[in-house]
């Protein structure tokens, strides 16, 4: 059995579609029962549905042979695991926001909220700019609306978050897409069956 980590939500659904066209779907797993393993023998494949940052905690310890994770969190947490195939879907991009009309006071510290602080902060060091860091779980797009911060580093993929809320993107940080990656010792021994799953993803990539 190849096991394979999922990241709950849209993008680990759109990825979830990709491996199940390709062949390597888990019956019932779409269910919206609170099982959370499933087995496709013919295949041998198992996935499971774990929260999106846990992802390449599965992976790197080798509970999980490969997993499907957003580049933002392998940019966030940096495991230390393989990155072998960009999905191209679940595009969007990790950019700085804030109110529409901001202007930014270099002679300041830069108030920042954000769920990826790691990327925030290395994005500003690079810069040289000083930051102070407000982390936060969520509706992220709040914080400068009622002073928490003077601006945001989050996704955006439509951009109607950020319109609906007054806010514009000041900078574009990186872009972004689902990546699958794979524990370093599993791509040795299954190394044939992860290349077979690959094949058959890489021909599900519009
Ligand atoms: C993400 C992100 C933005 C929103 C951007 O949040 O944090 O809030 O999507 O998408 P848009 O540009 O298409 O509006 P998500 O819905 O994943 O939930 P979260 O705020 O709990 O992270």
């Amino acid at each position: 059995m190849l096991n394979i980590a999922l990241p709950k939500g849209r993008l680990g659904e759109r990825v979830y579609g990709m491996f199940e066209r390709a062949g390597f779907g888990c019956p019932g797993a779409l269910d919206k029962g609170r099982k959370l393993i499933f087995e496709n023998t013919e295949p041998g494949v198992r996935c499971f549905w774990v929260k999106p940052a846990d992802v390449p905690i599965y992976v790197e310890r080798g509970a999980a042979d490969i997993g499907a994770a957003g580049k933002d969190i392998l940019l966030e947490y940096g495991p230390d695991v393989y990155e072998l195939l960009d999905l191209k879907t679940g595009v969007c991009r990790m950019a700085v926001a804030a109110l529409e009309g901001f202007r930014d006071d270099p002679e300041r510290t830069l108030r920042v909220a954000t769920e990826f602080p790691n990327i925030a902060r290395r994005f500003y060091a690079e810069r040289g700019r000083d930051i102070d860091v407000i982390p936060l779980k969520g509706s992220i797009e709040l914080a400068p609306i009622l002073g928490l911060s003077d601006v945001i580093v989050d996704i955006v993929e439509t951009g109607t978050t950020l319109r609906e809320n007054h806010l514009q993107v000041i900078e574009t940080v990186v872009e972004l897409s689902a990546r699958i990656i794979a524990n370093k010792a599993c791509s040795k021994f299954k190394g044939e069956r992860i290349q077979e799953i690959l094949r058959g993803l890489e021909a599900e990539i519009k």
